[in-house]
């Protein structure tokens, strides 16, 4: 047992006595549960518990859902956790308080999956000062001092880019003119800087495919549909709609079929996407999405893994990649949908 939980065991102890003594019917401050960052007070818990604070992006897409759902699922009471649960709404400043909370309630770990890269070396600085291990899943941060996090795990957002953009080489026209538009996922997050900088790069190696639109959907299904309809009302010829997940191919398959195009396999326009989602698959089984490339969100057993070895005194792997791989319209089967978790 940790010398902390140990002593504010001691300390419950303590203040269950005095109250007993003092005829109080009163019982100490329960601890934060899931659902909220908000409370203050220690969140140190009288059964031993190891208690993880775990900061969430959001609730944007398909994926961000089954990645809360493996992480909750996973950092239960039965199995010896208190997980404390912050939905930071995409956006940063939420993320920040909600660590800031963890380190007042004396969280045993704190959990981040980071909306961006950037911006992170304060209130990390904080949390190490604190003497609160940080791990950070899903997106990585970009940190002067690497010791500001303990370890990571996640997807490697560039190579799932250059996986699309070898499919696209191998399914596109290698001399005639190709439109593609870009939609992005949230600025400055690792999935957005990873798959966005593959296209740009393929696009530059390529003198016949021309980027004729790129901007944010956000990660969302409603955001991708809108940027999508936008582009069509400006342009009449796009061969391709790299989506850089499955939500915002939702919403751009919804724009095209309502501006009276056909997508997918033997459609006007191909579509790209990322994630992978059940959702997405269906959708690529039934040839709308052309390519998707794996985006794995069932992180809890691995953040577990890495908890696991902290508590036992060894040295986690610092960053760990999961391996992925992606799916064709002409060759997926609805056993590989059927077979996955998400
Ligand atoms: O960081 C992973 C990305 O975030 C997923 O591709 C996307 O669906 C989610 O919102």
């Amino acid at each position: 047992m940790k010398m902390k939980k140990f002593l504010s065991i001691v300390f419950a102890a303590a203040i269950a006595l005095n109250l007993a003594a003092c005829g109080s019917s009163t019982t100490p401050a329960a601890s934060a549960g899931s659902g909220s960052a908000g409370s203050s007070g220690s969140a140190s818990s009288s059964d031993n518990l190891i208690v993880v604070g775990f900061s969430q992006v959001g609730a944007e897409s398909d994926w961000r859902t089954a990645n809360t759902k493996s992480m909750q699922d996973t950092f239960t009471e039965d199995k010896g956790y208190k997980l404390i649960f912050d939905d930071a709404q995409q956006k940063q400043e939420n993320q920040i308080t909600a660590i800031r909370n963890f380190i007042q309630q004396e969280v045993d770990y704190i959990v981040l999956a980071p909306v961006t890269e950037t911006g992170w070396d304060t209130v990390l600085k904080e949390a190490k000062d604190a003497g609160i291990p940080v791990i950070i899943v899903d997106r990585m941060i970009d940190v002067s001092d690497d010791s500001l996090y303990t370890a990571w795990v996640g997807s490697n957002f560039r190579s799932e880019g250059d996986e699309a953009v070898a499919w696209m080489e191998s399914n596109l026209s290698s001399t005639d003119p190709v439109n593609i538009v870009h939609i992005q996922g949230t600025i400055g997050s690792s999935a957005q800087i990873g798959r966005s900088e593959a296209l740009v790069d393929g696009a530059a190696k390529h003198s016949n495919w021309n980027i004729i639109a790129q901007q944010s959907g956000e990660f969302t299904q409603a955001k991708g549909q809108e940027v999508m309809e936008s582009v069509l009302k400006q342009y009449s010829d796009i061969d391709v709609v790299y989506c850089e997940n499955d939500n915002e191919a939702f919403g751009a398959i919804d724009a095209i079929e309502a501006a009276g195009k056909t997508c997918g396999v033997n459609g006007d326009i191909k579509v790209i996407s990322f994630d992978a989602t059940h959702a997405g698959l269906t959708q690529t089984l039934a040839g709308k999405i052309n390519y998707d490339v794996e985006c794995n969100p069932l992180h809890g057993p691995r953040v577990e893994a890495i908890i696991q070895d902290l508590e036992a005194g060894k040295t986690p792997e610092k960053l760990a990649y999961v391996d992925e791989n992606a799916f064709d319209a002409t060759t997926i089967t609805q056993a590989i949908i059927d077979a996955r978790a998400y």
